[in-house]
């Protein structure tokens, strides 16, 4: 090897060291925190819970785990953290409303509201209940599940605190 070519080598490798030192500073400085929603659901609850969203179409219109069918979205609130907004019982008498929208009123044209599912059986309802109820966030992202709830439902901006 050459010595021009060798401190061509040592010079690249410089370079990538220092790259490297950079963007381990940069993490370090700026954690990216991740994904904030998370299930306390057991697996067997989340197994029967899909399919039921599968069978009664949830996910056509609600996104969850950040995944939405865009192709027919519909301006329906997120799933995702929505346990950290309601009970498991709220949950269960609104999934059993025969009209869900006295229990939560809509803006939407009555084909994209949400649908009655008080004639599915009991252990359904009881099972999407507590699945939902399952549907946590991390505190650090809370606000802005509420927000994002709250500008859905209402079609308005959020009137708490802007941070
Ligand atoms: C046709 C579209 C549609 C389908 C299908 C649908 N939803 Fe909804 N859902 C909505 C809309 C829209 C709202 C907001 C209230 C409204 O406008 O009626 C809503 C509201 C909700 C809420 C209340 C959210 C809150 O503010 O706390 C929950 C929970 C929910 N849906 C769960 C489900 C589950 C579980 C299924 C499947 C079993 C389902 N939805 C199927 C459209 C839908």
């Amino acid at each position: 090897m050459r010595a021009g070519e060798r401190n061509i080598y040592i010079l690249i490798a410089i370079i990538v060291i220092a790259l490297a030192t950079y963007r381990g500073i940069q993490q370090a400085k700026d954690p990216d925190p991740g994904i904030p929603f998370y299930t306390t659901a057991s697996t067997e609850l989340k197994k029967r819970a899909e399919v039921l969203h599968k069978e009664h179409d949830c996910l056509r219109c609600h996104s969850l785990w950040l995944v939405r069918n865009w192709m027919e979205s519909v301006p329906a609130p997120a799933l995702d953290g929505i346990g950290a907004l309601r009970s498991e019982e709220w949950f269960y008498e609104y999934l059993s409303a025969e009209n869900p929208q006295s229990i939560l009123p809509s803006r939407l044209k009555p084909e994209y509201r949400m649908p009655s599912y008080a004639h599915l059986p009991e252990e359904d309802r009881r099972t999407l209940a507590a699945y939902l109820a399952s549907l946590q966030v991390e505190d650090w992202f809370l606000e802005d599940v509420r927000k994002a709830h709250y500008e859905k439902l209402t079609g308005e901006p959020y009137p708490g605190n802007d941070h």
